[in-house]
């Protein structure tokens, strides 16, 4: 037997499901996805994340990954970074078809549709791999049923890194159930900051231009109107509420709805 780094999981320790591994996808040498079988008792809204990974020396060695599937999804998906001395996504990316992976039994977190007023235009801000809790909450119909423009702006440094965006572009406006409200309102935002695209430079630097706004083809942001989502890097998530607090933006929580919700897009190891 090769030796993978990790255990073979015969039975979930306690708080987790045990779900079998369906499919794997390597987008790029430091980016991958992978879907497994979803429990009929896991419950969780779209955009919340599940503590997950694998079982090491008998022990769990897990992480926070958003969901990439939306709640109505009947299996789960999960998009992860590959780090090389990373303990756990050195190891899960050698996961493979018919082994098992822990799913935390209670997912959480901030960035779901009940944290925000109501409003006109729903803003998507994702960095890297924090697209994931967004491709679920596209999927949502709750999501179009609330706003009038759905609009997903993901920033990575080379296009290659652009994970899902033939899925976005392709597939998702000819989807059974969502592809009238996909065609109607969602509008998609790549850009790439190292190497020339038709889009380029940080989020945070197009939309102090007003540029982003401009891609989208609708009106400036406005904390009256319009509601932000934002995931990234530590950097990323800190840059971006300082410019929605310097706009007026009000953070929602779980007790108040409010303009904009931020999150950790988490797994850095
Ligand atoms: P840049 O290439 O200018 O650093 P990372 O892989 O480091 O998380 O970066 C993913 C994307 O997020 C890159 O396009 C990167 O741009 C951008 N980025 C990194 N830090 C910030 C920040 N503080 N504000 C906005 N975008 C950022």
């Amino acid at each position: 037997m090769m030796d993978t780094g990790y255990d073979q999981i015969a039975s979930a320790p306690p708080g987790f499901f045990a779900e079998e591994v369906t499919s794997v996808h390597h987008w790029t040498d430091r980016l991958f996805s992978f879907t497994c079988t979803r429990d009929p008792t896991l419950r969780f809204t779209s955009g919340q994340f599940a503590m997950i990974g694998l079982v090491v020396g008998g022990k769990p060695l897990v992480r926070a990954y958003s969901m990439v599937s939306p709640a109505w999804e009947e299996h789960l998906e999960f998009l992860s970074i590959k780090v090389p001395d990373g303990p756990l996504t050195s190891r899960l990316q050698h996961i493979r078809v018919g082994e098992k992976v822990l799913i935390g039994r209670k997912p959480v977190g901030t960035l779901i549709l009940d944290n925000l007023l109501p409003g006109r235009n729903l803003w998507f801000l994702a960095t890297g791999t924090g697209l994931a809790p967004f491709m679920s909450l596209m999927r949502d119909p709750e999501a179009y049923a609330k706003y009038d423009r759905v609009i997903v702006a993901h920033t990575v440094r080379e296009a290659k890194e652009l994970a899902y965006r033939d899925y976005i572009t392709q597939e998702l406006p000819d989807h059974e159930l969502l592809g009238e409200d996909v065609r109607a309102k969602l509008t998609y935002l790549p850009a790439v900051t190292r190497e020339s695209f038709p889009v380029m430079g940080r989020i945070t630097t197009r939309l102090e231009s007003g540029a982003a706004e401009r891609e989208a083809g609708v009106a400036p942001l406005d904390p009256a109107h319009d509601r932000v989502m934002i995931c990234g890097s530590e950097a990323m998530n800190a840059d971006c509420k300082a410019l929605m607090e310097a706009r007026g933006f009000v953070e929602g929580t779980n007790n108040a709805p409010g303009s904009f919700v931020v999150e950790k897009a988490f797994v850095t190891k």
